[in-house]
């Protein structure tokens, strides 16, 4: 089966933050998840490059936007690969070929712009027009960025949302586009109703660094409309046929960019005559010990420092199994030592060290393993692809924080066993029936195991322990204790 993901693409007027990883990170499970289950999977990432906030940061800094953009993008590619993303594409929106893309799809939707003035308001945290009633409500200052709507008052051209909106209601609520969790489809339902014609453009007088309007040297796309169309640009439409990847099996987006891709990119689609993407699945933020992470708080966490600390596996970790898949989560150093020490270090680790060891002394290896039928062809027999039903079904409906809790579930239930039946004492009595003993329980770890493979790269490593010749415990323990509490 083909399968499309896709995630945010972060805006580069930063460096990449703890909260960006969430999207790489969900995309990326559900994409060794499918391939596991042989799926042919296109993922894409990328960085989102234009727009008012990436000028007037570069113009800040007194450095050329171009350059600018260049580096924070390869900043965000480099984050991407530390956190083992496994993505077959990365797409840049000042990259030419998006671009001309970009002015091929504008045209193509001509049938619904038209072009009127503008009196009102924006914020340029969120590069979004706000309507009167969010600047009533909110006060005159954008809740989420902290900062004063700037009022502004311009000619640009409209998409007209209308004529689609009844068509985008129908596919929401019947769930062909289907949106996750479930009270996020209920908030942009409620949205929907109160949402205006969209402007898609900016006056070049008011902003530069965006991608010119076709037919009108005047204006530059407005930044949401060039970033949701990445897409599709990077899988070469409008032209090269996408009908292998198209319509996206599940794109990836935090609750402050719902509305974007739940009102304003299905009208697009829909205007371009494509079909909507299946699901829209939607996540929580990452706060820092129940607060926004800010920099004024001094709350801030840097992903590198955890990634470099502590490593790969343990990052993933935190966030599959300690953050909820759709609602907000919170990262402490506290609750992160809680999980490496107790969970990772003493679950997992110990478990791999204790059985590996008594597989030595046992004399189990391979052929043993075989001979006992616990792997065939020298893979493992028993595997959740021939019967975990349950946890593929978590799997296939995103339920990843559910999916890991099953898995680890079923490796505290082997280190249970391991406790009730003791082996190392049987191993003393009556060798023959230990090493049957074993077999099995190497048989339920590596089971366990195989379904923590899409969280926790590592988790292959232990696949080749039990799968050699000779069964050799690691030389260090794979999660060795390192966090000493003050
Ligand atoms: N450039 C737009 C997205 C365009 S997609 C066509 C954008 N960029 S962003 O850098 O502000 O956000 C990128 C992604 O990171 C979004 O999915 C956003 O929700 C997510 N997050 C940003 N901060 C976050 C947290 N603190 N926690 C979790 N995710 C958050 O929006």
């Amino acid at each position: 089966m083909k399968t499309y993901i896709t995630t945010a693409i972060p805006y580069v007027n930063g460096a990449p933050h703890l909260g960006h990883a969430e999207d790489y990170l969900l995309a990326d499970i559900f994409a060794r998840f499918k391939r596991m289950r042989g799926d042919d999977v296109k993922f894409q990432v990328g960085t989102d490059e234009h727009g008012n906030k990436i000028e007037k940061k570069a113009d800040e800094l007194g450095v050329d936007v171009k350059k600018y953009v260049d580096e924070n993008s390869k900043k965000f590619q480099d984050f991407i690969s530390k956190l083992g993303v496994e993505y077959t594409d990365f797409i840049r929106t000042t990259d030419s070929d998006h671009e001309k893309r970009v002015k091929a799809i504008w045209e193509k939707l001509q049938d619904h712009i038209y072009k009127s003035n503008y009196e009102g308001w924006y914020c340029e945290g969120c590069e979004r027009f706000v309507t009167d009633n969010e600047y009533k409500e909110n006060d005159g200052v954008c809740p989420d960025h902290q900062k004063p709507y700037s009022h502004l008052s311009e000619s640009n051209y409209y998409y007209r949302v209308s004529d689609f909106k009844d068509e985008i209601r129908e596919k929401i609520e019947s769930n062909e586009l289907l949106i996750l969790p479930e009270f996020r489809k209920n908030e942009i339902l409620k949205l929907l109703d109160d949402t205006p014609d969209v402007s898609i453009s900016r006056p070049k007088a008011h902003l530069k660094w965006g991608v010119d309007v076709p037919g009108d040297s005047d204006q530059v796309m407005y930044v949401w409309m060039d970033a949701l169309s990445n897409y599709i640009t990077v899988l070469g439409y409008p032209d090269k046929d996408i009908s292998d990847f198209w319509p996206a099996t599940v794109q990836v987006v935090g609750k402050d960019i719902l509305r974007f891709h739940a009102i304003l990119w299905p009208a697009i689609l829909l205007g371009l005559g494509l079909p909507l993407p299946k699901t829209l699945l939607c996540h929580g933020f990452i706060l820092s010990n129940g607060q926004k992470m800010s920099k004024s708080i001094g709350n801030v966490v840097d992903p590198t420092e955890v990634l470099e600390k502590h490593g790969l596996d343990a990052f993933r970790y935190y966030f599959s199994r300690h953050v909820d898949t759709f609602t907000d989560g919170d990262f402490t150093w506290d609750k992160f030592e809680d999980a490496y020490n107790n969970e990772l270090a003493n679950d997992y680790g110990n478990l791999v060290q204790r059985l590996s060891n008594l597989c030595k002394k046992s004399e189990i290896g391979k052929k043993f393993l075989e001979e006992r039928k616990v792997l065939e062809n020298g893979k493992f027999k028993n595997s959740w692809d021939s019967d975990d039903a349950e946890y593929k079904r978590l799997m296939d409906n995103f339920e990843f924080t559910k999916g890991i809790d099953y898995a680890w579930n079923k490796i505290q239930d082997v280190n249970k066993r391991i406790e009730d039946t003791k082996p190392w004492t049987v191993a003393k009595e009556n060798p023959d029936e230990a090493k049957v003993l074993l077999a099995s329980l190497v048989s339920d770890l590596l089971n366990a195991n195989e379904m923590l493979k899409p969280f926790l790269p590592i988790a292959k490593k232990v696949d080749e322990i039990f799968t050699s010749d000779k069964i050799e415990p690691p030389k260090t323990p794979l999660f060795p204790k390192e966090f000493k509490k003050a």
